[in-house]
């Protein structure tokens, strides 16, 4: 009997033992399997090891239980703060059945993992950093770039079809002809590397340089997204060591565009690295054999603004990721008055793309948006489903007059030059004797704004074009009162 037991015993937490290489999920829809990695050992009544899931990579810090019941508490930097993540699972038969939860009051997210082969999916080494260097500018961007994104509507949902539509749209709704011009393709198009390390598109995207040529034929241009980590922010193949291969691939295709994004890179490197890291894939354009402008997205991190010029950067995100609403849109635009000194033509302040037309927001409030977005010669990426679009929010997308102020050719970021309450005028030099006055009204009230000329170091002007309206507005002399709607802006072009 006492036999019988140590025997049962031994089998059962042989059974039972943790330790080895799991992996969950299969590939999806478009081709791609994006697994989480669980790497554990159990080690006494400790269970250590690490995840990767998507473009994170964590060490397990702490343990409970064991096979028939644990948790464990995996954390990794992500710059100068502590990300953590928290499983708990069991081991059923050959599955370990974990569930997770993105914070205390989201939904616990469940899946099962099955044991692969020990250095499956194991994550790549570091490679070192280059020494740093100037990336001569590639003479794109002389004015902010004007186009489409995927992201903010399509998520993981673009494909070839919807990206054929978006251009198709752009020019039949007279976007094209008022400015935009690259379409880009946001994250979730990648597919696995080939033998030889060659990057593919996944299914989603069955022939990019079709796709290209296709773009291209209606006098547009195509853009792209990567990541300087082995993952992107989505958990899709980075770039990571395939850099210059990577460009000329994209160059082969037709690429004209490039937003390259941080995400699993910040488990190789710190934010003090981020320069070399976005100067290694400046480089590899250089040499691409194709113009492409370089925009460069890690959220406004280690003050970008400062050397994105020197990696060859035609654009840098300032802020982590807008949301389609009121308090996301003004928190990010009205935080870019100290950055203007950093904006010029070739090189621009980033603070993302439009959410104009997405529906969470009302007119008046994307008219600020459009207007905040030209005040700070910010590149104009619609996010919007082109296909639908009202011709309520294509007359705000197409304003030829705001347009201009974005695009001025003195390339001179506005500012704010009054506050008072929820009232702002901002003020932006344009090419010339003119001036763009934005007066904003950020209050959930219709406002009269006072402005007075002199309280802006303007002095009175000859003439005042309201670019909304399309209509000049009457100068009293050193004043003008303008009447504001909620959340709205009177944008004011004066000479
Ligand atoms: C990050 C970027 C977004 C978008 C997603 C894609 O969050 O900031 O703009 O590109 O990644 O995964």
């Amino acid at each position: 009997m006492k036999l019988f037991l140590v025997f049962f015993c031994a089998a059962a937490c042989f059974a039972a033992d943790l330790t080895g290489n799991w992996a969950s999920g299969n590939a999806g829809a478009d081709g791609v399997a994006r697994k989480v990695y669980f790497e554990l050992k159990q080690d006494g009544a400790r269970i250590i090891g690490h995840i990767r899931s998507t473009q994170f990579y964590y060490t397990i810090k702490e343990s409970t239980g064991d096979a028939s019941g644990f948790t464990l508490t995996a954390g990794m930097m992500d710059g100068k703060s502590e990300r953590t993540v928290r499983y708990e699972g069991k081991l059923e038969g050959e599955e370990l059945h974990l569930g997770t939860r993105r914070n205390a009051t989201a939904p616990l997210s469940q899946l099962v993992a099955r044991r692969v082969p020990d250095g499956e999916g194991a994550y790549p080494a570091r490679i070192p950093p280059p020494a740093l260097h100037k990336v001569p500018a590639n003479g794109l961007a002389k004015a902010p770039p004007m186009g489409w994104n995927s992201w903010n509507k399509f998520a993981g949902r673009v494909d070839d079809k919807s990206v054929r539509d978006m251009a198709d749209a752009i020019v039949s709704s007279g976007m094209r002809d008022a400015g935009y011009v690259y379409v880009n393709i946001d994250d979730t198009w990648e597919g696995e590397r080939d033998a030889k390390g060659n990057i593919t598109s996944n299914k989603k995207f069955p022939d990019m340089r079709a796709l290209a040529d296709y773009v291209h034929g209606k006098g547009l241009k195509l853009g792209i997204y990567s990541s300087p980590g082995p993952n992107t922010c989505a958990g899709y193949e980075g770039s990571y060591g395939h850099e210059e291969q990577d460009a000329k691939i994209w160059a082969a295709w037709g690429i004209d565009y490039l937003k390259y994004d941080w995400c699993g890179a910040r488990n190789l490197y710190t934010d003090d690295e981020m320069q070399a890291v976005y100067q290694k894939m400046g480089d590899a354009l250089r040499v691409a054999g194709r113009p492409i402008l370089y925009s460069l997205c890690q959220y406004g991190r280690a003050d970008v603004w400062k050397w994105g010029p020197e990696v060859g950067g035609n654009a840098w995100r300032t802020t982590g990721d807008i949301k389609d609403t009121w308090d996301s849109m003004t928190n990010i635009g009205f935080k870019q008055n100290e950055l203007a000194q950093w904006a010029a033509p070739g090189h621009w302040n980033d603070p993302d793309m439009l959410e104009i037309g997405n529906g969470g927001m009302n007119d008046d409030e994307y008219r600020t948006h459009m207007s905040l977005w030209s005040m700070l010669a910010a590149p104009l990426l619609a996010g919007n489903d082109l296909r639908s679009a009202s011709p309520g929010i294509l007359a705000i997308l197409t304003n030829r007059d705001v347009i201009a102020i974005d695009q001025d050719k003195d390339g001179k970021q506005g500012h704010r030059a009054w506050k008072s309450g929820d009232q702002e005028i901002w003020v932006r030099e344009l090419l010339g004797d003119d001036r763009a006055v934005a007066i904003f009204n950020r209050g959930a009230e219709k406002s009269e704004v006072k402005v007075k000329w002199g309280e802006l170091e303007m002095r009175a002007p000859a003439k005042a074009m309201n670019l909304w309206s399309h209509q000049d507005e009457k100068l009293q002399g050193a004043e003008l009162t303008a009447s504001v709607p909620a959340h709205g802006v009177v944008l004011l072009r004066v000479h």
